[in-house]
């Protein structure tokens, strides 16, 4: 007789124990063992939450090289069946070899479960015919547990899911996860002390009534705000520091429907527009995607959303400026182009709706469409399509996290019929899809990559550009990583033309998320290792760096709300020298859409106790060392960012932190 010694640890999690009795088998290139119940002198603690116990499995020959092993519970009589989450199974063999195998998985019935050994294969090279065929098996349940669905016409596929709860337990919320969000989600008014306004649908009647409102819960970076929202250079520095960082780019030509002149913007002839172009000085926002979508209606009244052109000039003191601003695409006598020489309400008029345009098109395209609704496509097609055991599961799984349910709920509280979106922001629930349907058509694959992004919209040596700095030093040390564990697994193009799973992958993220269009230059297929590295990239950047930093800061920026309305009420002036502070405050929302913003805003930026920052990997997928090494090397270059930016933030008004407090994946 041989002996195999089983150690099992079960996951520190709540509700992971099971009382149930625990049986193994396993199956080795040479042979399987019986089916044995693992019991030991802890009896039913043996798989209590966070207990690592040992057992022994006895077989008469060696089994050889172990492939797999099959996992099964049975309660015991009079006792209840439970879910059980195992985290991993060690086996150390009679020849002293460790085999490791990651589970990470609720079992909860009484079926038996097959987990591979944790060395990662590709579909070419798993030769056993016991490995092909769990990998099969594996790979149809997949299928349908998780079903694509079309959520709307023209906008990325997503997970077909009535409720939560149909969702397959190790994607869904942990119990922590689950009552924080509940909690925060029913409570986001009360916990800011707004209730008493949220039915209150009058205008506001002074700046200082939205003071008094926005005291009850303020940050560091939202006290500025509130002090600076007026100031042409803190508008400026939103753009590139702000919760929206995608939306200007360097001005070479002037669009033909913003006919801006040389003396509109430089006093008596002190600069020329055509040589400040020239020398890089001049950068434009363009909202042309808004243009003529349908607004809203709120407490009976018509909401105004524009499609603004806004004009700005990098100052010799390294100030971005805002110097022209036209609030409708098409250049008219009532719609006149906004100069910082105007009357004071006129301009600042021009730069709330300018913000407030800002709401839309951060919220729809920037957030929701491009790391929500991506990062969900890329889960799904991930979970489809790629056994436990290849390495491209290993590698992302842990970066799809939540992001299943969290849409789930985004849709749902966001932008269903009763989202709050559909009711209170200015696009409403028609335009709204407008607007994500003109994002997703625009949409580029290298505007998801930043180093390219950058480049294309010439913001290279922009100062102060800090979104820019740490995104691209964040992109070095992602990319670094990912070409270091795929290399591992790649060794030529070859391998990965002949991954049939990892074409799988990306055709499926072509077509469920791309909606098939080849015009964004997605890659419909992986020719090389390099392509194969820079996409995976995109995906980790996405979920991650990407999305903390059009995510963190909503409150930071939005808090405030006349810095980011999330509609506004009065048409803009078509004429200059007619508006006042009252104007402003009738053109602001109303109390109840302001709060239910605000509200929206702090639940969307509010981290979980249970959050797992980047390069933070708990569940153990790669067994082999070099992977595992890399993972270091990707933890310590994290700490060095951290510690480069925590320095670079001491001389800053306002700290950049949102490229470095980061979390795994989209799970807020
Ligand atoms: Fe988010």
């Amino acid at each position: 007789m041989v002996k195999y010694e089983v150690s099992v640890t079960t996951a520190n999690l709540a509700q992971a124990t099971t009382m149930n009795n625990v049986f193994i088998k396993l199956v080795g290139t040479d042979g399987e063992s019986k089916r044995t119940w693992l019991t030991s002198l802890k009896g039913t603690a043996a798989f209590y939450l966070g207990a690592e116990s040992k057992f022994s499995v006895s077989c008469p020959t060696s089994l050889g090289k172990l492939v797999l092993i099959e996992v099964d519970k049975k309660p015991l009589p009079l006792f209840p069946e439970d879910s059980w989450f195992p985290s991993k199974v060690e086996i150390k063999s009679p020849e002293g070899d460790t085999y490791r195998f990651p589970i990470y998985r609720w079992i909860s019935d009484s079926e038996v479960k097959l987990f591979r050994e944790g060395t990662a294969l590709r579909v070419f090279e798993d030769s056993h015919h016991l490995g092909k065929y769990s990998r099969e098996k594996e790979l149809n349940l997949r299928e349908k547990q998780y079903c694509w669905d079309v959520y709307a016409e023209g906008i990325p596929h997503c997970i077909k899911v009535d409720n939560p709860l149909d969702l397959p337990s190790e994607v869904r919320f942990s119990f922590t996860k689950t009552t924080e969000f509940l909690f925060t989600a029913s409570t986001g008014l009360t916990e800011l002390k707004l209730k008493g306004l949220s039915d209150c649908k009058q205008n506001w009647t002074d700046i200082d009534a939205i003071s008094r409102v926005f005291c009850c819960k303020r940050t560091g970076i939202s006290d500025y705000v509130q002090k600076h929202w007026r100031d042409d250079a803190f508008f400026g520095y939103q753009f590139l520091n702000g919760v929206n960082p995608l939306m200007i780019r360097r001005c070479s030509v002037l669009p033909k429907n913003f006919p801006v002149t040389d003396d509109m913007v430089f006093l008596r002839g002190s600069r020329s527009l055509a040589d400040e172009m020239q020398t890089g000085n001049i950068f434009l926002c363009d909202y042309n995607r808004l243009d003529g979508v349908k607004t809203s209606v709120i407490n009976g009244k018509k909401q105004y959303l524009m499609a603004p052109l806004v004009l700005l000039h990098q100052t010799p003191d390294d100030k971005l400026m805002p110097i022209a601003i036209q609030l409708k695409q098409k250049p008219a006598d009532d719609n006149p182009i906004f100069f910082p020489t105007d009357s004071e309400y006129d301009w600042l008029l021009a730069k709330i709706f300018v913000r407030s345009a800002e709401f839309s098109e951060h919220q729809l395209n920037v957030h929701l469409l491009r790391t929500h609704l991506l990062a969900e496509v890329f889960s799904v097609s991930l979970l489809r399509n790629l056994p436990m055991v290849h390495p491209l599961y290993k590698l992302l799984v842990p970066h799809t996290r939540y992001t299943l349910q969290i849409n789930y709920l985004a849709r749902l509280l966001l932008i269903a019929k009763d989202g709050v979106f559909t009711k209170f922001a200015a696009s409403g629930g028609e335009g709204m899809f407008t607007i994500l349907k003109r994002s997703l058509s625009s949409l580029t694959y290298s505007s998801l990559c930043i180093p390219d992004d950058i480049a294309e919209r010439g913001l290279e040596s922009v100062p102060n550009f800090y979104y820019r700095d740490d995104g691209l030093r964040l992109w070095d040390i992602i990319h670094r990583f990912v070409q270091g564990v795929l290399g591992h697994y790649y060794k030529s193009d070859a391998e990965v033309q002949q991954d049939s799973e990892l074409q799988k992958w990306i055709q499926d993220i072509f077509v469920h998320g791309f909606l098939s269009q080849a015009s964004t230059g997605i890659p419909q297929s992986f020719g090389t290792v390099a392509e194969l590295v820079k996409f995976v990239t995109m995906v980790i950047f996405t979920g991650s760096g990407q999305h903390s930093a059009v995510n963190t800061g909503q409150y930071d920026y939005g808090g405030w709300m006349p810095n980011t309305p999330i509609s506004l009420q009065r048409a803009p002036p078509t004429t200059k020298g007619s508006s006042s502070e009252s104007t402003m405050l009738q053109t602001f929302p109303d109390v109840n859409t302001t709060v239910q913003g605000m509200s929206t805003m702090w639940l969307l930026s509010k981290q979980s106790s249970d959050f797992v920052a980047l390069g933070q990997y708990p569940e153990e997928h790669f067994s082999e060392e070099i992977p595992r090494k890399v993972i270091k090397d990707f933890q310590g270059e994290l700490e060095v960012l951290s510690a480069v930016v925590k320095a670079r933030n001491q001389s800053l008004d306002v700290p950049y932190t949102y490229m470095v407090e980061v979390e795994n994946s989209v799970a807020i």
